[in-house]
């Protein structure tokens, strides 16, 4: 494939090179070749090893533990510039530290903002990336910004017969996920209902009160992350005292940290659905058995990379994604 930006070439970094794998796969494509590795010290060692002058680039990597991974995916980067690519696209199914988008309080930090900066002054040209956790994080760029959604991939999930009298459920009245939880709503054609979650501690949640009914029904949580968990489980608890009938965790980006996978595992939580934006730790499959479903976004992603080289619409991509799922319109 070649455009006025150059022939295309995927890369991955090591955070998940699965994921990059299929993506490549789905392009009919063989990965970039890219050496990393790590110095003694610590200090992360790049070295593109084919030649990428006038290439249309893409760099796949979810800043999960942005510590390191950010680091790399801003070092790639700047390989590929110094090395001549005509256009560089950052691909970050998940964009970690993008929670602290805003000053909650007095000195702190914004590091979405800070993140953005990075990967501009690195060099990069563009941004593909997967549910922010905010879409105006989209303005902390001033360069172009595409921004998917794996909603579409969890109302295909959901929508089967097997699964009947749903409330989709957004656990978090006051940040960004209504929006996205009342997505999943209207796919599914379902009710939409709120919990009204307090954060007395950074990591602790506290179900205050749940709005909407939920009552015999078969409630799908839905959020962006689930983190620690906490916020999910401590939500189904909640919505099992109101008397949901069962309560399915459904979300895009596994992060999963801490004693997620326990929490999961004895709570109340029937099916956990996830994407594939980060891959899932090694125990997850073993703890969670068959409640655990991971669906790809390798044709997603791969679709988007395609249609941005070709300069085709991204938006006509979500809209295709975002038709009520086919079984539901037959
Ligand atoms: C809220 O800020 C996010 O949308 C998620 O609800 C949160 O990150 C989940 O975190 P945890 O699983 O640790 O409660």
């Amino acid at each position: 494939m070649a455009s006025s930006d150059g022939p295309l070439k995927i890369f991955t970094g090591r955070a998940h090179a699965d994921l990059a794998q299929r993506v490549a796969q789905h392009l009919g494509l063989p990965l970039g070749k890219l050496r990393i590795g790590d110095f003694k010290d610590g200090e992360i060692q790049v070295v593109i090893e084919e030649n990428v002058r006038g290439v249309d680039a893409f760099i796949i990597q979810p800043t999960i533990r942005p510590n390191e991974t950010l680091l790399e995916l801003l070092i790639v980067v700047d390989a590929l510039r110094r090395a001549s690519a005509r256009r560089i696209t950052a691909v970050i199914p998940y964009y970690g530290y993008g929670r602290q988008d805003r000053k909650t309080r007095g000195r702190e930090p914004i590091t979405a903002k800070l993140i953005a900066n990075l990967l501009v002054t690195a060099g990069a040209d563009r941004v593909l990336t997967v549910d922010l956790h905010a879409g105006q994080i989209q303005g902390f760029f001033d360069i172009p910004v595409d921004h998917l959604t794996g909603v579409p991939l969890l109302a295909a999930h959901f929508c089967s017969p097997d699964v009947e009298d749903i409330v989709v459920v957004c656990p978090d009245a006051g940040e960004g996920g209504i929006p996205r939880a009342r997505r999943l709503a209207e796919l599914l054609d379902v009710p939409l209902a709120i919990v009204d979650k307090r954060r007395p501690a950074p990591n602790v949640s506290e179900v205050m009160n749940v709005i909407g009914s939920v009552e015999g029904k078969t409630a799908i949580l839905m959020d962006d992350i689930i983190d620690t968990a906490g916020s999910v489980v401590n939500a189904a608890d909640a919505l099992r005292r109101m008397g949901a009938k069962e309560v399915h965790a459904a979300c895009v980006h596994p992060v999963l940290s801490g004693s997620a996978l326990e929490w999961l595992r004895d709570g109340p939580v029937s099916q956990v659905v996830v994407c594939d934006t980060i891959p899932l730790p090694p125990a997850a499959a073993q703890q969670l058995g068959s409640r655990l479903h991971v669906l790809s976004t390798a044709g997603l992603l791969g679709d988007a990379i395609s249609r941005v080289h070709e300069d085709r619409s991204i938006t006509e991509l979500m809209t295709q994604r975002h038709q009520r799922p086919q079984s539901e319109r037959d």
